[in-house]
């Protein structure tokens, strides 16, 4: 069996915070934010809103397009940096339980914004191995609860938000996931963390007050790893599955930083239409940025059965991926 992706969906929480909102929060201008990121705006959850319920919202739409039953669910992985709860229960047991699912097999992986990335590659192999026949996806991220609204290097940057997808069981090999790469360098860990609330460094008082539970972020030395290894990543996987980039109909990166989603781009000589930007508008979603840009273009008309996408992402750990597949939905 192939491993296929059928369907796709997303929820982005109701308020937006602009840039104009951080100028009176932080030192700051629009014009900096938007001429170093290409960010407007960012939406935030509310405040009664947790990480799973924004899974959930987006869970529902992929399952609904999918045209699958809820009970063809048979596991739900969902990545995210954000979970409902420290430790135990994880996100997606929480999804799976608020959409109805149970019981399925149903974890949360850690790989910062290569998260959505990672959960494709392990549905991938869930699938292929017969493990599982139809799994959810899901990228979902309440990003908010770990910024610093104090600090302006990392909150003019983040937004919440999710994204979703289901990976199912095909023997159409033209339908099939091509290719999945994931990697991490745990020598760049300091670059992109949360240094306190684990076993690291427990909560304590002088954590809480040092405010050292929100993400710490080494922007520019991250900003160079990032365009180095995306550029080398998506080169490779072209290369290694014999596809020029002018067959890619939809490059749908992390939308993280526009000069970086450029720098690549332009590495691989992409048109401008090829290229899908949602970073104006959410900001950088973490895990959920992919299938929320993903979302944003099926919704808009332009994502058609059989194109063929590339995916990249880069983020903390540090971590990075990308994926070559044709859209497999309706
Ligand atoms: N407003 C105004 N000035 C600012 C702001 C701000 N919000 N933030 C920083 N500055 C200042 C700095 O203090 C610095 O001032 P100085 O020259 O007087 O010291 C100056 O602007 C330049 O700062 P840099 O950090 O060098 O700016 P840079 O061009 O690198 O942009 C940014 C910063 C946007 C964070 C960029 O480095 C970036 O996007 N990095 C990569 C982020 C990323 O991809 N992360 C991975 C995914 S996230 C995840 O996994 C959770």
């Amino acid at each position: 069996m192939y491993a296929s992706l059928k369907s796709i969906g997303a929820y982005v929480p109701e308020k937006v915070l602009t840039n104009s909102d951080l100028e009176k929060m932080v030192d700051t201008s629009d014009e900096w934010i938007f001429k170093r990121t290409g960010i407007k705006e960012r939406h935030i959850a509310g405040d009664d809103e947790v990480t799973s319920d924004l899974g959930v919202k987006a869970g529902e739409m992929a399952i609904e397009r999918s045209g699958l039953n809820k009970s063809e669910i048979d596991a739900v992985i969902c990545a995210t940096i954000s979970p409902d709860y420290f430790c135990m229960p994880s996100t997606a047991n929480m999804i799976a339980h608020k959409l109805g699912l149970n019981p399925v097999t149903s974890f949360d992986i850690s790989a910062a914004c290569t998260g959505f990335i990672y959960a494709l590659n392990i549905a991938k192999s869930f699938v292929e191995s017969g493990t599982a026949k139809n799994v959810l996806i899901i990228g979902a991220e309440k990003l908010s609860s770990i910024v610093d609204y104090t600090d302006r290097g990392t909150c003019i940057l983040f937004g919440d938000g999710a994204g979703a997808a289901v990976i199912s069981a095909t023997d159409k090999k033209e339908e099939a996931i091509i290719d999945v790469h994931t990697g991490a360098d745990a020598s760049y860990s300091d670059y992109l963390i949360t240094p306190a609330g684990g076993s690291a460094e427990p909560c304590s008082i002088e954590s809480v007050e040092n405010r050292r539970h929100f993400i710490k972020m080494q922007g520019n030395a991250t900003f160079k790893v990032a365009v180095k290894t995306l550029t080398k990543d998506v080169i490779d996987i072209l290369g290694k599955n014999k596809i020029d980039s002018k067959e890619i109909k939809h490059f749908i990166p992390h939308q993280a930083n526009y000069r970086i989603i450029k720098a690549v781009g332009d590495a691989l000589k992409l048109d401008k239409e090829q290229v899908v930007l949602t970073v104006d508008k959410f900001g950088n979603t973490s895990s959920a940025s992919i299938p929320m840009a993903m979302n944003d273009l099926y919704e808009k008309g332009g994502l058609k059965k059989g194109e063929l996408i590339l995916l990249d992402a880069f983020g903390g750990g540090l971590t990075w991926g990308s994926a070559i597949l044709p859209f497999g939905g309706n």
